[in-house]
C-alpha cells in the first residue's frame, strides 16, 4: 500500500532529508508575493540539488518543470520527486470566468467541468498541484479577494468547494489530467477586518463553525489532497501558527489525512505579526502547530535541524508532516514516473484545445447575471437595431481575464466588440441593419476609468445619439479586484459614472454590462437605467458569452452569490444575518431599533437574484407533514410556472429559519437548490427534502446538533422568498 511505501522511504531518510521535503521555492522569476532576499534566494540551485526543496511552485511548461524535476530525481540521494505548484485559480491558459462568476451559474456539473480543463491544461504543462480552490466564506465586497471565492453563503460555498476538488482531482489522481487540489485559506482571511488584505480576523465560534468552517469539511469530504494556512491572525494567533486551527481541528477532529503548505511567507510572517520574535521561532511554532510545508520563508530548511537538536521541536512531528506530504506525491503516480505531467505532445495538444474553449464559454453564459431588465430591451431584436457600443472595456481584451490568472496570456480574451461582431456576423442575414457589422455605427469610447480624463465623454453622448440601443460596458479592469486590491469605494471607478449620466441624457434605451470582480454600488444605475447585465470577467470567452446573452441565445440564468450592497456603509451586509433584539420600527418617531438614518436596511441587490428573459411564478407550497423527529424528514413542495415567453430556467432556492435555538441563528439559511427549466406555459412540482443535515447547526453544547422547535421554510428564485410556511422538529 502507499502507507507502506510511505513508511518505508522515511525509514532510509535522514533528517536533512525530512526536512527537504517540507521546503518549498519559488520558481526562478515569477513572483506571487513579496519577491525574496537574495541571500536565502541564491541558495535555491545547491538545495535543489543536495534534496533540500520538496516542492517548487510557479514553475510551469513541460520544458522547465523538467529541469528541476530532473535535479531532483537524478541529482539527489534519494531521488525524491518535486510536486509543482501553481494557482490554477480559473483556468491555466484557457481562462474560465473568475471563480465568483463561476458560483453565480449555481451549476455545479458546468464548475466541475471547468476545473477539470484548468486541471488537464496545468497538467499538460507540467504542474501536477493547484493552490485552489479558495473557498474563503467573505462577507466584505471592499475584499478584493471575493473576486477568487465563491461568496458569502456557507451552503453554497461547500457544493461549490466539493465540485471544483472533484474537477481538479478527478477520481485517478495518478492520471496525467488531474491535479491535487488546495483548500485555502485556513482559516478566517474572508473576514479580514474592513476588507483590506491581510488583515486582522477575529470571528467567534459560532461564525467560525457554521459559516467559515463548512466549505472545507465539504472539501475533506471531495478528498482534497492539501490545504493551505492563511495570512491572518484568528482571534489573536495567526493562522500559520495556530495550533487549534491546524492540529485540533483540522486534523484530529476531522482527521485529516493531507498535508499543510503554509502562504507565502506566512510562516516568518508571524514576526511582523507579533508572535514569533524571530525567524527560527516561527519556524518552530509553525511546525508545532501544524504547517507541514514551509512557501518561501526559508526557516525551515534553516531552522527545523537546529530546533530539533534542542529538543524544542519532536521528530514525530516532523515524520508526520513528511509522510503526509510522500503520500500525495506517491497517490500523483511521481514515484512511477516523475515525468508523468512532462509530456510535449501532450502540452500542444491539449492546451487550448476546442473542447475546453467551449468548457469555457459554456460556464462563461451560466455565470451571467441578468439584475434588471424593464422594458424589455433585451434579448436584442435581430432585425434593424442601430446600436452603439460605449466604454472602456467595450473592447478590451485583457480585464475579462480577471485577476489570478497568471498563466492566462495578456489580451487574449474575447472582448465584447469582439463577440458581437462575430456573433451579428454569423447570422448575418438575420441583422441586416444592425450596424456593428459594418462598423459604420460603431463606437468605442475609451474613456479612462482612473483619472479625471474627460476624453471621449463628448463623442461618446454624440454617438449615443439616436441609436435605438447603447450598449455601455463598465465595471472594473481585470486587476482592480484581486489579492491586494482591496477598496474602500465599490462604486464605479473613475469617471464611469458620469459617462453613463451623460449618455443616459440623450438615450435612454441602455443597456448596461458589467465587468467586476465584486458586488457594486451601483445605485444610480439601478435607478435609471432599464437593463442591467452582471457580466463579472468572464475569461477567455466573455465577448461570445455576452453576445449570446444579449441576443438571447442563451437566456440568462445566473443568481448572484454574494448580496450587492448600496453602500459601503452597510458592509458587512448578507442575506443570513441575525434579527437582533429590535429588527423592526417600533412605529411613530421611535428611533430606537436596529437601523441607519441614512439608508434602509435592505441591499441594492439580494443574495440569489438573477432574472431571466421569461418569468417564473411560484406557488402551491406543501409540506410531507407538519412535524418531524430529528431522524424523519418532510418533504416540501411547489410549484413552478414559466409564465412568460421564452423556455427559461430559473435556480429554486429553499431557505429555512430555526425561530430559536441556544445559539441564535439567522433570519434565512439556504439550504437547497435545484435547477428547473421549463418551456413557455409550462409548471413543474418541485419537491426538496428537510433532512437532519439541513436542520443541524453548531449549538452551545459544541455539536453539530438539531434543536427541536418550531422553524419555517422559504421558497424562491432568490433570499427576497416568495412562498413560505411552518413546521416543528418534536422530540
Ligand atoms: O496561493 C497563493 C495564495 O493564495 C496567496 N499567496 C501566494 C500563494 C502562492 O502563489
Amino acid at each position: 500500500s502507499i502507507d507502506q511505501k510511505v513508511d518505508s522511504l522515511l525509514s532510509i531518510m535522514t533528517l536533512q532529508e525530512k526536512i527537504g521535503q517540507m521546503n518549498q521555492y519559488n520558481g526562478f522569476w515569477n513572483v506571487t508575493g513579496p519577491s525574496p532576499k537574495d541571500g536565502d534566494a541564491a541558495n535555491k540551485y545547491e538545495h535543489l540539488k543536495t534534496g533540500l526543496v520538496g516542492s517548487m511552485l510557479n514553475v510551469t511548461g513541460v520544458e522547465e518543470v523538467r529541469k528541476v524535476q530532473k535535479i531532483a530525481v537524478e541529482e539527489t540521494r534519494l531521488g525524491i520527486p518535486l510536486i509543482i505548484g501553481f494557482d490554477v485559480i480559473h483556468g491555466y491558459k484557457t481562462i474560465s470566468p473568475i471563480p465568483l462568476a463561476e458560483a453565480a451559474s449555481w451549476d455545479l456539473k458546468a464548475i466541475k467541468k471547468s476545473s477539470e480543463v484548468a486541471a488537464a491544461e496545468a497538467a499538460a504543462s507540467g504542474i501536477n498541484w493547484t493552490f485552489a480552490p479558495m473557498i474563503d466564506i467573505s462577507r466584505d465586497a471592499r475584499w478584493g479577494r471575493v473576486m477568487e471565492g465563491a461568496g458569502e453563503d456557507p451552503y453554497l460555498g461547500s457544493k461549490i468547494a466539493y465540485a471544483r476538488v472533484k474537477g481538479f482531482q478527478g477520481d485517478n489522481l495518478a492520471s496525467p489530467f488531474t491535479i491535487a487540489a488546495t483548500a485555502k485559506h485556513f482559516a478566517g482571511y474572508g473576514f479580514s477586518e474592513s476588507g483590506r488584505d491581510y488583515n486582522t480576523v477575529d470571528v467567534g465560534t459560532s461564525t467560525l463553525y457554521n459559516i467559515i468552517f463548512p466549505p472545507f469539511q465539504a472539501a475533506i469530504k471531495a478528498d482534497v489532497k492539501t490545504f493551505m494556512n492563511s495570512f491572518n491572525e484568528l482571534n489573536g494567533i495567526p493562522a500559520t501558527g495556530n495550533a487549534f486551527l491546524q492540529r485540533e481541528v483540522l486534523k484530529k477532529e476531522w482527521n485529516y489525512k493531507g498535508f499543510m503548505v503554509s502562504d507565502w511567507g506566512s510562516i516568518n510572517e508571524m514576526v511582523a505579526h507579533g508572535y514569533a520574535k524571530d525567524g527560527k521561532q516561527a519556524a518552530n511554532l509553525a511546525l508545532n502547530a501544524g504547517s507541514d510545508m514551509d512557501m518561501e520563508s526559508y526557516v525551515y530548511v534553516k531552522y527545523l535541524e537546529e530546533l530539533v537538536a534542542e529538543g524544542k521541536v519532536d521528530v514525530a512531528k516532523i515524520d508526520d508532516a513528511v509522510k503526509r506530504i510522500l503520500r500525495v506525491k506517491f497517490e500523483l503516480g511521481l514515484f512511477d514516473d516523475p515525468y508523468l505531467y512532462c509530456n510535449t505532445a501532450r502540452e500542444k495538444e491539449v492546451i487550448g484545445s476546442k473542447e475546453n474553449t467551449a468548457a469555457v464559454l459554456d460556464i462563461a453564459k451560466k455565470s451571467i447575471v441578468l439584475l434588471k431588465n424593464e422594458g424589455q430591451l433585451l434579448p436584442l431584436k435581430k432585425k434593424g437595431l442601430n446600436i452603439a457600443l460605449i466604454g472602456p472595456l467595450a473592447a478590451d481584451k485583457n480585464s475579462p481575464l480577471g485577476s489570478w490568472r497568471i498563466a492566462g496570456d495578456d489580451n487574449t480574451a474575447v472582448s465584447v466588440l469582439e463577440g458581437l461582431k462575430k456573433y451579428t456576423k454569423n447570422t448575418l442575414e438575420h441583422h441586416k441593419g444592425v450596424n456593428l457589422t459594418t462598423g459604420e455605427n460603431k463606437f468605442i469610447l475609451e474613456t479612462k476609468i482612473n483619472t479625471t480624463d474627460r476624453t471621449g465623454i463628448k463623442e461618446a453622448v454624440a454617438a449615443a445619439k439616436n441609436k435605438d440601443v447603447v450598449i455601455m460596458v463598465l465595471g472594473e479592469y481585470g486587476f482592480q479586484t484581486g489579492e491586494a486590491r482591496s477598496r474602500t469605494s465599490l462604486d464605479l471607478p473613475g469617471l464611469q459614472e458620469e459617462l453613463l449620466k451623460e449618455v443616459y441624457a440623450v438615450n435612454k434605451n441602455i443597456v448596461l454590462v458589467l465587468m467586476n470582480g465584486r458586488p457594486l454600488t451601483i445605485n444610480w444605475a439601478q435607478e435609471h437605467i432599464p437593463t442591467i447585465v452582471e457580466a463579472w470577467h468572464l475569461g477567455s470567452q466573455s465577448g461570445n458569452a455576452i453576445a449570446e446573452v444579449l441576443y438571447g441565445a442563451y437566456n440568462p440564468s445566473g443568481k448572484l452569490p454574494m448580496t450587492f450592497p448600496k453602500n459601503v456603509g452597510q458592509i458587512p451586509m448578507y442575506y443570513n444575518y441575525k434579527n437582533t433584539g429590535r429588527p423592526t420600527s417600533p412605529g411613530g418617531d421611535v428611533v430606537f431599533w436596529s437601523h441607519y438614518s441614512d439608508v434602509s436596511n435592505t441591499p441594492l441587490y439580494p443574495f440569489g437574484h438573477g432574472l431571466s428573459y421569461t418569468t417564473f411564478e411560484y406557488s402551491s407550497l406543501t409540506l410531507s407533514a407538519p412535524t418531524m423527529k430529528e431522524e424523519e424528514s418532510i418533504t416540501v413542495s411547489f410549484t413552478l410556472k414559466n409564465t412568460g415567453k421564452y423556455e427559461g430556467k430559473e435556480v429554486v432556492q429553499l431557505y429555512i429559519r430555526d425561530l430559536f435555538a441556544s445559539v441564535t441563528r439567522p433570519v434565512k439559511e439556504l439550504k437547497d437548490f435545484k435547477m428547473i427549466t421549463l418551456k413557455p406555459g409550462e409548471s413543474k412540482t418541485i419537491s426538496f427534502d428537510l433532512t437532519k443535515e439541513k436542520l443541524q447547526f453548531y449549538t452551545a453544547n459544541n455539536k453539530w446538533e438539531v434543536e427541536p422547535g418550531a422553524f419555517k421554510v422559504f421558497i424562491g428564485g432568490s433570499s427576497i422568498t416568495t412562498l413560505e410556511t411552518d413546521f416543528s422538529v418534536v422530540e
